[in-house]
């Protein structure tokens, strides 16, 4: 079986570069994941998906479980196969989207039982379950089952609840026992607090994990805490490891992300914004909802590669957007899939040639010159 593993490639201040190696193929690091998370990036086939520089796509068990539920996944072949993505997938591991999505939740030591946000039906996730799941699915990066209260919470709560994150870590990491080619990522929690992080990055070393995420960020705090708590929280988590930072976030989350020492992301962001108008740029963002581009015949972004912008206009993208024509999304995810993978691979380049600082320069000031 081949083998998985990090290696660093360079590093400029904090921020890094590498691989991650996979019998699926090598993901490029600093990574963003684009979410496809009912087996589908919404308005993309995974041909354009992989076209844009996509190495790995994020799952949800949460999802999955309840329709078109894990086993008959594997029946068919796995998630892979069934979505038609060879590359490798991350799967999140349900307990932040049963928190965020399902109805009537009761948490215990064991696990969360939930009712379908779908139709009602009575389910539960255990840390075990969720290795079963990611298992069936065939997920090549599989996340422990963990907790994550939303922000604001009151410490002994914070506390409580990351101690309990780690109890399901140590178990994540014994029911997923050893799988030669697959990797397993512990999740820090901890919320804002210094010595809570730091609880919770020496429980998850001592367990030993082939990654290690930053979870609970992004729930509400705001960017300014979300980098104060990442100043300190990726230092606490081993430098031979990828980290991961769970569910961020816009543009500028993701390059003070990386510049802070993060190698991977998700978020829905670029993909739901595509159906709703947004469309992010070098320039900043636009909304091509508004009429003041109805006549517009320049394309979203210049010097965007991708469909829409090399083939259509602004005016073109506001017509079918008005008139809520499905290419509407399907061009606007493009593009905006297109951006974030270009910042990725943007940044890549600069820290491999030890540039970051003056790439991020560049970056900010592109965003700031208006009138896009
Ligand atoms: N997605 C965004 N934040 C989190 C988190 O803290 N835990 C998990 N499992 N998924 C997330
Ligand atoms: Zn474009």
């Amino acid at each position: 079986m081949t083998s998985t593993g990090f290696t660093k490639h360079a590093q400029d201040g904090k921020a890094r570069s590498g691989v991650i190696q996979t019998p699926r193929g090598d993901i490029r690091t600093p990574a963003f994941m684009p979410v496809g998370t009912a087996a589908t990036v919404k308005a993309m086939m995974p041909e354009s998906v992989a076209s844009t520089g996509a190495d790995i796509l994020l799952g949800n068990t949460y999802h999955l479980m309840l329709r078109p539920t894990a086993e008959r996944v594997a029946a068919l072949g796995g998630l892979h196969k069934f979505m038609n993505w060879d590359r490798p997938i991350l799967t999140d591991s349900g307990g932040f989207q049963v928190m965020s999505l399902a109805g009537l939740r009761k948490l215990t030591e064991r696990g969360v039982t939930f009712k379908s946000h779908i139709d009602g039906s009575k389910h539960e996730i255990t840390p075990e379950r969720s290795m079963e799941i990611q298992e069936l699915l065939g997920s090549d990066i599989v996340m422990c089952f963990d907790e994550c209260p939303a922000l604001p919470a009151d410490c002994d709560r914070i506390a409580e609840s990351m101690r309990l994150s780690m109890r399901w870590a140590k178990r994540s990491r014994e029911a997923f026992g050893d799988r030669p080619g697959h990797m397993l990522f512990g999740i820090q929690q901890g919320g804002l607090e210094q010595d809570f992080r730091q609880e919770s990055a020496e429980a998850l070393r001592e367990i030993g994990f082939d990654g290690y995420a930053v979870g609970g960020l992004a729930v509400g705090e705001g960017q300014q805490a979300m980098f104060s708590t990442l100043d300190f929280a990726t230092d606490m988590l081993p430098e031979d490891k990828p980290r991961y930072l769970m569910g961020v976030g816009k543009p500028d989350d993701i390059v003070g992300a990386v510049a802070r020492g993060i190698d991977m992301m998700d978020c829905v962001l670029p993909s739901r914004s595509g159906r709703t108008g947004q469309v992010f740029t070098r320039m900043g963002v636009l909304n091509i909802k508004n009429a003041r581009h109805m006549d517009d015949p320049r394309p979203l972004d210049e010097n965007c590669s991708c469909p829409a912008c090399q083939n259509y206009s602004r005016a073109y993208l506001h017509h079918v957007f008005r008139s809520q024509e499905i290419i509407s999304s399907m061009l606007l995810t493009w593009h905006n899939l297109q951006y974030y993978q270009d910042i990725m691979a943007g940044m890549r380049e600069a820290i491999a040639a030890g540039r970051f600082t003056q790439w991020q320069a560049d970056f900010h000031a592109g965003r700031e010159q208006g009138d896009i």
